[in-house]
């Protein structure tokens, strides 16, 4: 199966063994056959913060095509929604905007399924996911059950959840259930979001939501348009001191304090000052509108990104003494 049109870089990868999942019923089998549940798995959601480096994929692709999505109650001060692993993330968001329920707005047009959402704890202007996270379901290929899991169990931090460590290295999300506020108020933390809505004087989720569109429109490629898998790397965190001594130097370096007194710094501005934004490297290039964002020029191949990204990430190193990590999944 080519993978080509099931991951946002395109890289026109080939799976040699492919299982679409569209009932929980098809993990269970994998689990039970001993050939199939000894092989390493991909868990592939909307391909959207995926890197696929080599033009045969060896693991077995597991593809989340779970299906639909409800309101399944109410708490004292919010209404649960769940969505299976496969719906589309935005579509998912516009959904809940259209039931009148507010709490994703901030997080609207970022690619992928919401199976994926809590894998990464996706986040965007001032929001993760673990904001308004409930519960989720998981299949375990170690003992074949089914359990749910709270936010606790998930272990989320920025970018990252227990789904990325080897603790969790068995699971699959079966669905996500979020706890939507019955008394909202708009989320403005992100100075650009607040300017973006400054003319209304109580702004809605609805308008939020189309708030955050326009910005992510005006600054980050359409996957559909142009290979890319949003921000390609992380924001760094470093200690203070290190963030003082390059203060010496570039006083414009933009950093955000942490709650740990560690400094987390904008890759993208890191990126920017070492000349990058813009460049190519054979196929694969730098956003120019976003320094943050690697894309597919047309034919790249998974190599060919990965070796613009170590080139950024030794530039980077070299100038400011830190070392990007990438934000997508290898593989
Ligand atoms: N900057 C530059 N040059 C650039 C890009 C950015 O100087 O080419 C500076 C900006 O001026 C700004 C700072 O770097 O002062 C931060 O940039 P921005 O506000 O665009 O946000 P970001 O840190 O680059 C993060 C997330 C995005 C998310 C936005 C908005 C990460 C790795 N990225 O980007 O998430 O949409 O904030 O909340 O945390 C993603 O994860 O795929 C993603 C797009």
């Amino acid at each position: 199966v080519s993978l080509a049109a099931f991951n946002t870089f395109r890289i026109p990868a080939r799976a040699r063994r492919y299982v679409r999942v569209t009932d929980p019923g098809h993990l269970a089998a994998v689990a039970a056959d001993p050939a199939l549940a000894a092989l390493p798995r991909l868990v592939l959601g909307g391909g959207s913060n995926l890197l696929i480096a080599h033009d045969e994929v060896e693991a077995l692709v597991l593809h989340m095509a779970l299906a639909g999505k409800e309101i399944v109650g109410t708490t004292d001060d919010a209404v649960l929604v769940r969505a299976r692993a496969g719906e589309n993330w935005h579509a998912f968001v516009e959904w809940t905007l259209a039931q009148g329920l507010g709490g994703l707005e901030n997080m609207a047009l970022i690619p992928g399924t919401v199976g994926a959402s809590p894998i990464q704890n996706i986040g965007a202007y001032g929001a993760e996911v673990k904001d308004c996270f409930h519960a989720l379901t998981v299949f375990d290929f170690a003992d074949g059950t089914t359990r749910t899991m709270d936010a606790a169990a998930c272990r989320f931090g920025y970018r990252d959840s227990v789904f990325k460590h080897p603790e969790g290295a068995s699971l699959v999300v079966l669905d996500v259930t979020f706890a939507l506020p019955r008394a909202w108020t708009p989320n403005l933390r992100y100075a650009e979001l607040a300017q973006a809505v400054q003319g209304i004087a109580v702004p809605t989720p609805r308008q939020v939501a189309d708030a955050v569109i326009a910005i992510r429109r005006r600054k980050l490629p359409d996957p559909a348009e142009i290979g890319n898998a949003g921000s390609f790397f992380k924001n760094p965190v470093v200690p203070r001191e290190h963030c003082v001594r390059l203060l010496d130097t570039w006083p414009d370096l933009v950093h955000h304090a942490q709650p740990d007194g560690s400094e987390k710094l904008a890759a993208g501005w890191l990126i920017d000052r070492c000349g990058w934004k813009g460049r190519n490297l054979g196929r694969a290039g730098v956003y120019p509108k976003q320094a943050l964002v690697l894309v597919n020029n047309g034919g790249a191949t998974g190599a060919e990104i990965l070796a613009l990204a170590r080139a950024i990430q030794d530039d980077v190193e070299a100038r400011f003494g830190v070392r990007l990590e990438p934000e997508p999944v290898l593989v």
